[in-house]
């Protein structure tokens, strides 16, 4: 298949994007208290926030949306979601939800309880604000190198300590470890992948415990790439084969349809243990709606059928990895530091080698976000002091987390490599001026730690 190297779609429907000036950027993002969420749509030129919910649906899906039964018990919608489930997790039973972190709250619910540890690779900021609201524990037991955004690059950065974990179930007793959560890809570090090998050790080790393993799998068809063209032994392996095997290890997954679902909305809760699905009715009723459809429409069920068995084509997959590589690239011939190697779903550029004179205290990624929208209109999030920080519970000092990032997030078939070109050379000149930049001071703030980082207030120093 030589020469068949570009995107494999072609555009048939089209959405225009503003521009403007750095001078009404300026004037926005004071407005906005220098929080990007606060930003409004139409004041960004190239949106990478998040790869979540952003996805453009295929003919395929637009027209399954046609087909939505609406009926509020029973609908057929339900059931082709279902075989699609089946298919992908290879696992019996689903709830849907509305979006993902409402299938994070039914999971909590059944599997958490208050002064328990949930163990993780990074949990996901909706899984901390759940667990934090319910007084369970989360830890983060990524290996060293995945903790560390300057190490060299390495195939798995998404894998679990397994030495990390064995130390905390021996110290603590298996009895206050209530379950481990693997999320594939790691997005906290840079949509890192967690090999097979690690998901079943870890999960080897868990069940030696009686510990449960739940996987938090928004990002499931990029880790089985990954898995496919880096881990010997599954390069002939076809994509579903590998995300059943990877599911194979866990009781239960909950997944954010809106990345790998490729829909605009949606969750799923899916198991292979009876009980629990049952009680995942009983809250999804409660919470979301009836079992057969979660907070959903028949109509994005549809969707999310497709979606899912769509996101799965290599020729897909090897284009949407390949778009992160070359903004990767593209950044690294201009000198800006970025985790190696890139992810899945994103490029993280490294927030305190960029500023090195910023330090922490002062937010040297937020103010990475903040420049980057000056300059060029592109809005990306910043994963590091702001979304991370913790407060020490005795002292309320503040304690900083191991990874200092801002996340250039790119949806799914949405932009070309000429937008990937437009960021690379915005960051690229940010980068040759850096010395000039100052970092910020919070003024105000959320009252959930885990969760500031979206309302959060900020003055220029
Ligand atoms: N788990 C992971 C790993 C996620 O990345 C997200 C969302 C969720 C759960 C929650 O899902 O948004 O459907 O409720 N991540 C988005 C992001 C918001 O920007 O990374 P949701």
């Amino acid at each position: 298949m030589k020469y068949m190297t570009a995107e494999p779609f072609r555009i048939k429907m089209v959405e225009s994007i503003p521009k403007s000036t750095k001078a009404q950027r300026q004037e926005w993002l004071k407005e906005a208290g220098y929080n990007a969420f606060r930003l409004k749509s139409e004041q960004v030129y190239i949106d990478c926030i998040t790869d979540s919910g952003t996805s453009a649906m295929s003919q395929e899906q637009w027209s399954a949306l046609m087909l939505g039964d609406e009926a509020y018990a029973g609908c057929r919608s339900f059931y082709r979601l279902e075989a699609s489930v089946h298919e992908v997790f290879g696992m019996p039973y689903v709830q849907p939800t509305h979006q993902g972190r409402a299938a994070d709250y039914i999971m909590t619910q059944i599997y958490c309880r208050p002064g328990a540890y949930a163990i993780g690779n990074m949990h996901f900021d909706t899984f901390r604000g759940n667990a934090e609201i319910m007084g369970c524990l989360p830890v983060d037991f990524a290996t060293d190198a995945g903790m560390d955004t300057a190490s060299a690059p390495e195939p798995f950065k998404g894998n679990i300590d397994l030495e990390k974990m064995r130390r905390l179930i021996d110290e603590k007793g298996a009895e206050n470890i209530c379950v481990v959560i693997i999320t594939i890809t790691c997005n906290n570090n840079g949509g890192q992948p967690v090999s097979m090998e690690n998901i079943r050790e870890v999960s080897r080790l868990a069940g030696q415990y009686g510990i449960p393993v739940v996987m938090d799998s928004a990002r499931l068809a990029e880790n089985a790439w990954f898995i496919k063209t880096r881990e010997p032994g599954y390069q002939d392996k076809s994509i579903m084969e590998i995300t059943r095997e990877m599911f194979s290890y866990c009781e239960t997954a909950t997944m954010s349809s809106k990345k790998d679902g490729l829909v605009n909305i949606g969750g799923l809760f899916v198991t292979r243990n009876k009980e629990v699905y049952e009680k995942a009715n009983q809250l999804a009723i409660v919470h979301e709606g009836f079992i057969t459809y979660g907070g959903m429409s028949g109509r994005d069920m549809d969707a999310l059928a497709v979606g899912l068995r769509e996101v799965c084509d290599e020729h897909y997959l090897e284009y949407r990895i390949g778009q992160v590589a070359y903004l990767g690239e593209k950044l690294k011939e201009r000198g800006v530091p970025i985790i190696e190697p890139t992810g899945g779903h994103g490029v993280y550029v490294d927030g305190r080698r960029f500023f090195p004179q910023i330090p922490q205290s002062e937010f040297p990624s937020q103010r990475l976000v903040c420049a980057l929208y000056e300059e060029a209109g592109v809005r990306c999030v910043e994963i590091g002091a702001c979304a991370f920080g913790a407060f020490d519970k005795e002292t309320g000092e503040p304690i900083y987390p191991a990874i200092e990032s801002m996340r250039i997030a790119i949806n799914r078939r949405v932009y070309t490599n000429s937008h990937m070109d437009v960021i690379a050379n915005a960051l690229g000149d940010i980068y040759e001026k850096r010395d000039q930049y100052r970092g910020m001071k919070i003024v105000h703030q959320g009252s959930i730690a885990s969760l500031r980082h979206f309302t959060a207030g900020f003055e220029l120093l």
